[in-house]
Order: structure tokens, then C-alpha cells, then sequence
């Protein structure tokens, strides 16, 4: 059944935020950070210790940590891709962290250098260091339906790849749809074969919005059981390395949805708004979710 109570994992200022063409000032991060704790979002992604050569928009990792280090009572992961980020992201305040495989190869390569294989051993390293300091492991799983080189990818790859992360100890997988092409057809055979793996308790749907598929995506995963969601605000983000994606699903239109299932969330939607407001003048552009444009002129 559904569950009621859902988990939202809000992404923007890591995923959102990492695939912008301009710099986002420390302070904007910051502030956009502190206004989506204060609408009650219990996770939120901070950043990414990854190489600030290849993400350019996150070289900013240590201040915007050094910035948030009194915030208490919410879980702040960091991305890193290897043992170098992992010291680095703890050396500066983290206390939870997110490593991120793939399910296709080719995105592997192209996202971190580097095989399924290779990754999954790098990051064996990475679970064995946090497990040593008692620092919780979020682990992804990208292109768990599609890829942009190889097209459709098998559930069993997933499966594989997401057990492998159960077994080096990360306390939630997140499936990430990365190029946003999976629709109910493609999710739930993927689901099917992931929960026979991994506990759905520990499962997290990530879905990117390229061809509007999210909130089907997100209703027929809750009725499977997982109740922890992935999301950005203002339907910000991408991944630099993956050709053609777009933004996750907004993560006003996921509590908008959730509201009218009547599960909750903890999240205020008022405050959430004035948070995708604030970032999106900012950029200087519209809100890429439809729940904010509409309520914004009710
Ligand atoms: P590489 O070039 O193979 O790395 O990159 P290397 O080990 O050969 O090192 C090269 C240089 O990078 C060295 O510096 C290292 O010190 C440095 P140099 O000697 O040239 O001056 N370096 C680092 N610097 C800072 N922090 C580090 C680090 N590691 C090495 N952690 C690497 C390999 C993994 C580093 C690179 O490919 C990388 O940073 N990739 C990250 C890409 C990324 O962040 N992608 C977006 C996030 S994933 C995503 O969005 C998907 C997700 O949302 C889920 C979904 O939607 O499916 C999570
Ligand atoms: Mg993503």
C-alpha cells in the first residue's frame, strides 16, 4: 500500500545547482540551503566534493559547509566521487555522504572516468573510511532505466549495481533516472528487480523530468512501496556529463501530489515556494515547476 509518510530528499542545491551555464554565488547557496531547512525538508544535498575541473560549479564545496556548520537537526549530504572527496567532504564538517555508480558503462565513464567495476571498488574504500568515523552512506544509481550511449538498460544491471551498494554498507540506494526517459512501463520492472535485492525501506526514487514523466514515475513507485523521493526545487538540475537531461521533478509539484494523496511530508508548501522564488529571481528565470507557477498566480 502507500506509504504515509514520505521522505523528501531535496537535491537543488547539489543537482539542481551543478548543471547551471553561471556561478551561483556561496551566499545564494547558502541562503537558498537555510530556506529549505526552514520549510521542513529533512535532507537536503548540500553540495559535491568532486573535481572542481570537471564541476566547476561546486568549487565552492568547503565554504558553503564552513557556512551551514551550525545547522543541527537535519542530515546534509555531500556527493564524492572517490576517497580524496570523501576526506575532504569530512575535513569539512560532513556528517553524511552520497556516492554515486552507474548501471551503464558508458555513463560511468563518462560521469566519473572510470568502469562499474572500478567505481564500485573505489567506493568500497570510500563505505570502509565512513563506516571507521560512523558517517552515514546515501549510494545512487544512475541510468537505472536509460542511458544516453546505450539506450535501454537491463533491470538486472541495476539490481546488481544497487546490491552491491547494500553489501558495502550504504544506508539508502537512490535510483536515478538520470535522462529522465523511464515511464511506468520501464520503472516498475526496474523496481521489481531492485526490491528483490534491496529492502524497499532503503530504496529512494530520482527522477530527472526530461519528457515529463516524473509524477507518474513517483505515483507507481509510493504504490510500491518506497517512501523516500528525491527532488529539486524549482525543477532545477541535470548532470553536466549527461547529454540531454533536464531538471529532477520540482519539488513543490512532489508535495503539491503528496498533499492530495493526504501523505505527509513535514514540509510547509508556502515556505517552499518563497525558497523556489528566491532562487529562481536569482537566476532569473521562471520556475520549472507547475505547481509554483499556478499557485503563485491563485
Ligand atoms: P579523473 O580525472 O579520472 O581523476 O576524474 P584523477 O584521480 O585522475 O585525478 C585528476 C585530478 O583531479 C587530480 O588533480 C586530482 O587531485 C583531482 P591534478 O593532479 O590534476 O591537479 N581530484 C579531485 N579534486 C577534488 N576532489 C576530488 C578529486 N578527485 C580527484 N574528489 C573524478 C575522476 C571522479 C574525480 C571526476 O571524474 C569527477 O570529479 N567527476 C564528478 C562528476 C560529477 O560530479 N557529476 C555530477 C554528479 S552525478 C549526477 O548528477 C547523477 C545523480 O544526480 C543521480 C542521477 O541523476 O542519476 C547523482
Ligand atoms: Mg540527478
Amino acid at each position: 500500500g502507500m506509504p504515509k509518510f514520505v521522505k523528501i530528499v531535496e537535491v537543488g542545491p547539489r543537482d539542481g545547482l551543478q548543471n547551471e551555464k553561471n556561478i551561483v554565488p556561496t551566499f545564494v547557496k547558502v541562503e537558498l540551503i537555510r530556506r529549505l531547512i526552514a520549510s521542513g525538508l529533512p535532507v537536503v544535498e548540500a553540495t559535491s566534493f568532486v573535481s572542481p575541473k570537471w564541476v566547476p560549479q561546486l568549487a565552492d564545496a568547503k565554504d558553503v559547509m564552513e557556512a551551514i556548520r551550525d545547522i543541527e537537526g537535519v542530515r546534509l549530504p555531500v556527493l564524492t566521487p572517490n576517497l580524496k572527496g570523501f576526506e575532504a567532504a569530512v575535513a569539512n564538517g560532513a556528517k553524511e555522504i552520497a556516492i554515486f555508480a552507474s548501471a551503464s558503462e558508458s555513463f560511468s565513464k563518462s560521469n566519473i572516468n572510470c568502469s562499474i567495476d572500478e567505481s564500485l571498488a573505489r567506493y568500497g574504500e570510500v563505505t570502509s573510511a565512513a563506516e571507521k568515523r560512523s558517517i552515514l552512506v546515501r549510494g545512487y544509481v544512475s541510468c537505472v532505466v536509460g542511458c544516453p550511449v546505450e539506450g535501454l538498460v537491463p533491470p538486472l544491471k541495476v539490481a546488481y549495481v544497487a546490491r552491491k551498494l547494500l553489501e558495502m554498507g550504504c544506508s539508502e540506494i537512490s535510483l536515478g533516472d538520470t535522462i529522465g526517459v523511464g515511464t511506468p512501463g520501464t520503472v516498475i520492472p526496474m523496481l521489481k528487480a531492485v526490491t528483490t535485492v534491496v529492502p524497499v525501506e532503503k530504496l529512494a526514487v530520482h527522477f530527472h523530468d526530461t519528457y515529463g514523466q516524473s509524477l507518474s514515475n513517483i505515483l507507481v513507485s509510493l504504490q510500491m512501496g518506497i517512501s523516500t523521493v528525491d527532488s529539486s526545487i524549482a525543477g532545477l538540475g541535470g548532470c553536466p556529463y549527461a547529454k540531454g537531461a533536464s531538471g529532477n521533478v520540482a519539488t513543490e509539484d512532489v508535495v503539491y501530489m503528496l498533499n492530495g494523496l493526504g501523505i505527509k511530508t513535514n514540509v510547509d508548501l508556502g515556505k517552499l515556494l518563497g525558497a523556489g522564488d528566491f532562487i529562481c529571481k536569482h537566476l532569473g528565470r521562471q520556475s520549472g515547476s507547475k505547481a509554483a507557477i499556478a499557485l503563485s498566480r491563485a
